[in-house]
């Protein structure tokens, strides 16, 4: 039996779509939904009933807070897991060209942590940031400009489906991805130019200061403003452009072309 968690989430949701319908397959969210089993990693007791049964487990990050905040969270279904006698966990990480964002640490924790697991076998899907995450970080503001601080840099983003669809094609045939590590970033790497280009709007950088003080000043959790400034660091210093990791996104997508990030990426500024 494979149990899904975070499908309520974006990319739980995706991957339960995609799962519809299976006997062997069961869900689990917060979130209470129909046909889902209840599972939180803040509250540990619910994971025992939720492992009820599960040989493998695909583990969608839970990834907004303090590192503190994420590892434990981690820890708690990891423990559980073993306890519960899970065989194999399939985990969504953050691609390897991703160490210089703050948020990295969390998820290099948990590999590690799975790494070391006396009972677990493993898979760790290195996901790259999601064509859709740049609706966040780089989209137009009311006079149609993208100021993000990107500089020149570019970010090798991937679609979210696709994203999904590896992670059900890993999940459900376990064995075959025993004890890997998978890179799954994008193929064409988008700058600020190019997504402005995009959607006819222009694109005139910021600062690092200016971005980080606005996005200080604009409720955000105090963990959010390293979180974001280290992404803007990192795709502008070149860190994120694909060029750092080798791909298996391709292969693990069975040798079809990857989504079009950009054509991905207008849609969703579009779609509001
Ligand atoms: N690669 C990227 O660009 C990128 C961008 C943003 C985030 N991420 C990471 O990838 C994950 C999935 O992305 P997403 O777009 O689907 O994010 P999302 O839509 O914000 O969903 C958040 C996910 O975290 C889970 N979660 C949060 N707290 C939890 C808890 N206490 N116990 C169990 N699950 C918990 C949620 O599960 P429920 O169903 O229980 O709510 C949900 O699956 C995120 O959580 C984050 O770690 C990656």
């Amino acid at each position: 039996m494979l149990l899904v968690t975070g499908v309520s989430g974006a990319l739980g949701s995706l991957v339960a779509e995609r799962l519809a319908g299976r006997g062997d397959v069961v869900l689990g969210t917060r979130a209470g939904l129909p046909g889902t089993r209840l599972l939180d990693f803040d509250a540990p007791e619910t994971l025992p009933e939720a492992f009820a049964g599960v040989d493998t487990l695909l583990l969608i990050s839970a990834g907004y807070g303090e590192d503190d905040t994420v590892v434990a969270r981690h820890e708690a279904v990891i423990s559980a897991a073993e306890r519960a006698g899970v065989r194999h966990v399939v985990y969504t990480s953050l691609s390897g060209d991703g160490d210089h964002l703050t948020y990295a640490l969390a998820h290099r924790w948990t590999e590690r942590r799975l790494l070391r697991s006396p009972t677990l076998d493993w898979t760790i899907l290195r996901n790259g940031l999601y064509a859709e995450f740049l609706t966040w970080i780089a989209a137009p503001d009311a006079d149609g400009r993208i100021t993000s601080p990107l500089g020149e840099g570019r970010l090798s983003a991937v679609a979210r489906a696709d994203l999904a669809d590896v992670a059900v094609s890993v999940a459900t045939d376990p064995a075959a991805h025993r004890n890997r590590v998978y890179e799954l970033v994008g193929e064409r790497p988008l700058g600020g130019a190019d997504l402005a280009a995009a959607l006819g709007a222009t694109y005139a950088p910021g600062t690092l200061a200016d971005t980080r003080a606005a996005v200080a000043a604009s409720g955000a959790a105090p963990f959010q403003v390293p979180m974001l400034a280290s992404t803007y660091s990192a795709i502008a210093h070149g860190f994120m452009d694909g060029t750092g990791v080798e791909s298996d996104l391709r292969a693990l997508l069975g040798g079809r072309e990857p989504l079009d990030a950009l054509d991905v990426f207008v849609r969703a500024v579009r779609a509001g």
